[in-house]
């Protein structure tokens, strides 16, 4: 039986409800984070938490919980639920209030919610076998026009990702302008010439903690990288294509509306970049640096 938190109080999951007139139930008006937790640790946690306030600041909500206190509540998590490699989904809306009107109240009186839910277990001696490999599709980005903000309002978001599993393939690149931004759940990476080219921040893709992670990396290994916009159609051009979540970490896409990109196969930069996550992840764990440190 898992063990939620919901304003204040740990509890079971299943019991944990919200009143219906929560403005996150009738408008959607809420934020939320994922943070992957390896043995027993948050990765990457303080910029999860940056992103949260920012997001909160962005959907005009004055609420804040410092960081330590959001620690206290992910620790107490990882500790009721013994879980060791495990996803920690947290969730801020700005509550119930007596009538439902669009006016923003000007009190906030935030429903705060956390789960963790497990994720596999990280393998050290890991093979590209491991690896799952996503085939995509590209559709046009309907969205609206602040993906910067992480909102809990994803029925597009939804709504694309199942046009790809209708079409057999894993999930879906979305465009804007001729222009590829991101998936439906991930940052977009393409490699060309030996060079990594992520778009650059704007309004029309989510700052992913795991991207500024892969771009340090790069930096760090004298990979070169590019943050400049990828047309369309330089997709199936591209030598590698990857998505990047907290979650999948790097997955490499071996397929983009039916061709085939490269060899078919996880490529050689991606080889590269995803032992140097897995190092870098295993030193932040085993106490060797800080998480500060490792960009
Ligand atoms: C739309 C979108 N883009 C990008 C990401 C990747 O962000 P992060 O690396 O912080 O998990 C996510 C993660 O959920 C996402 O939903």
């Amino acid at each position: 039986m898992s063990v939620a938190y919901l304003n204040g109080e740990f509890q079971n999951l299943e019991q944990a409800t919200v009143p219906v007139l929560d403005r996150g139930f009738l408008f959607g008006d809420g934020v939320y984070e994922v943070i992957p937790v390896y043995a027993g640790k948050p990765f990457r946690f303080s910029s999860h938490i940056k992103r949260l306030h920012k997001s909160l600041s962005a959907i005009l909500m004055s609420f804040e919980l410092s960081e330590s206190e959001w620690l206290r509540i992910c620790e107490e998590l990882i500790a009721q639920n013994e879980l060791d490699n495990a996803s920690i989904y947290l969730q801020v809306t700005r509550g119930s209030y007596i009538d439902r009107h669009h006016d923003i109240p000007a009190l906030d009186t935030p429903t705060v919610f956390a789960m963790i839910s497990p994720l596999p277990p990280v393998k050290k001696d890991w093979q590209v076998a491991d690896i799952k490999s996503y085939s995509v599709i590209t559709e046009e980005d309907i969205r609206w026009q602040r993906c910067d903000i992480k909102a809990i309002t994803l029925l597009a978001n939804c709504m694309l990702k199942q046009k790809a599993l209708e079409s057999g393939a894993d999930d879906t690149i979305l465009v804007r302008n001729n222009e590829a931004s991101e998936a439906t759940s991930s940052n977009l990476f393409i490699v060309r010439d030996g060079v990594i080219i992520t778009p650059p921040l704007s309004e029309h893709l989510l700052a992913g903690v795991t991207r500024e992670f892969i771009l340090a990396l790069a930096s760090r290994h004298e990979i070169p990288f590019e943050e400049r916009a990828i047309p369309e159609h330089e997709l199936e051009l591209a030598d590698e294509v990857w998505l990047t979540s907290s979650t999948k970490e790097i997955r490499p896409v071996i397929r983009v509306n039916g061709v085939t990109i490269g060899e078919g196969v996880a490529g050689p930069v991606w080889c590269r970049m995803y032992q140097y996550y897995q190092e870098l992840k295993e030193q932040l764990y085993l106490g060797q640096i800080s998480d500060e440190a490792a960009l």
